[in-house]
């Protein structure tokens, strides 16, 4: 299978699993649990049907949107995701190439493999640094001094992750960081050498957010314990509302899902919030943002910029979730499967892709501007 035959998600995680090693394909596909959740978070999307408006006049259709003060080309952003450089050599430089070339933004993770800082200066388009807070405090400081540093305006702080989701593939496979296998997993990098030699022939795996404060000598640990052991879990809004203070720029929940508390989010100074199960990889069993959407929403109101994520496959997902009030849409899994499968020219096809299906949804539903879809374009069955 090659690039130029991907024509759908589901294309591009076929080739994915084909060029990675069994172990970091089941780290990107899976879930928590019983996967009851992932699955769920884009058959969501079944539930609901699109009511299109005929003789418009769509000749002429613009796909930008506003959201956290910046004009994005597309009403899709990259989210952002750990470890890119495992899954392709570029890794998150291009995701960020991929990104600029749209007009569109990304967001660097501090599980990222690249410098937050180098993105920064090497690409011009909007930038989210995502950030974990550590129990180290002096670690949150000297992140939120490297983003202030690099320019970026926004701070996405994931609140859903306050300890590993249970991911029992990766326990199946060993997957971990820094990378250590057991005998299962150590056969199949062994049986996918293009992916080994190129890992060996690049610059050295590292995640430079963490490297200065972090020993990884210890041992290898999988992600869930990673997030277990690492980050803070007495973690409250009094934290946050501090750290929004400490911040002074754009401040972005990452994970909220209930009306409470998207209006306490505005109560403590954020700008947006991203209505998000963390692509069914959190906690097993919780709604899909998609079935939740509209309560989160009227409940943010006019306060918070609503972004949202998780499940999304399709430009016909897009227009739903703006339909019933997101401001943009972000891709996870959407454009990691195409990034592993052929690194930037991966990405921008699926970005391609999308762009594409977005302005042909348009103009079948006889909008030309994304800001005129409305709840009355939608029918729950
Ligand atoms: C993620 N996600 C994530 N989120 C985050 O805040 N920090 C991170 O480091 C990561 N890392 C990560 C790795 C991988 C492999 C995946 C698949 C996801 C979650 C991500 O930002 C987003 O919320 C979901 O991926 C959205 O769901 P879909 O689009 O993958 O269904
Ligand atoms: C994940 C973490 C790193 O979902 O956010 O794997």
């Amino acid at each position: 299978m090659r690039l130029s035959q991907c024509h759908n998600f589901h294309d591009f995680r076929k080739l994915a699993k084909q060029r990675l090693p069994g172990p970091i394909f089941n780290y990107i596909d899976g879930g928590a649990d019983d996967e009851i959740t992932l699955r769920r978070n884009s058959a969501a999307f079944d539930s609901c049907d699109l009511i299109p408006r005929v003789l418009a006049g769509v000749d002429k259709v613009d796909t930008s949107v506003e959201v956290l003060g910046h004009k994005l080309a597309v009403p899709f952003y990259c989210s952002p995701t750990a470890l890119q450089r495992l899954f392709h050599h570029q890794g998150e430089r291009a995701v960020a190439g991929a990104a600029e070339k749209f007009g569109t933004l990304f967001g660097v993770s501090t599980l990222g493999t690249v410098d937050m800082r180098d993105i920064a200066r090497d690409f011009n388009t909007p930038q989210v640094y995502q950030f974990y807070f550590h129990k180290d405090r002096g670690l949150n400081r000297a992140m939120m001094e490297s983003a202030k540093e690099s320019g970026i305006d926004t701070i996405m702080l994931t609140v859903d992750t306050i300890i590993g989701g249970n991911r029992e593939r990766d326990l199946r496979t060993g997957f971990s960081i820094p990378m250590r296998l057991n005998l299962k997993g150590i056969y199949e990098f062994v049986s996918n050498p293009m992916w080994g030699i190129n890992y060996l022939l690049h610059e050295k795996f590292s995640m430079p957010q963490l490297d200065a404060h972090i020993n990884f000598d210890g041992g290898a640990v999988s992600i869930g314990k990673y997030l277990t052991d690492m980050l803070d879990q007495s973690m409250d809004w009094d934290d946050v509302a501090e750290m929004v203070e400490f911040w002074g720029g754009k401040f972005c929940l990452k994970g909220v899902m209930s009306a409470e508390d998207a209006k306490r989010a505005v109560d403590i100074g954020c700008n947006g919030i991203v209505v998000s199960n963390h692509g069914g990889r959190q906690l097993d069993g919780s709604r899909s943002p998609f079935d939740h959407l509209t309560e989160v929403v009227d409940a943010a109101g006019s306060d918070l910029d609503v972004l949202f994520d998780s499940g999304v496959q399709r430009g016909t997902h897009v227009l739903k979730a703006l339909a019933i009030g997101a401001k943009a849409v972000g891709l996870g899994r959407g454009y990691l499967y195409p990034l592993a499968a052929a690194g930037q020219p991966g990405v921008e096809r699926a970005l391609g892709l999308m762009k594409a299906e977005v302005e042909r949804d348009m103009k079948l539903m006889g909008v030309t501007q994304l800001c005129q879809l409305t709840r009355d374009h939608l029918r729950f069955r």
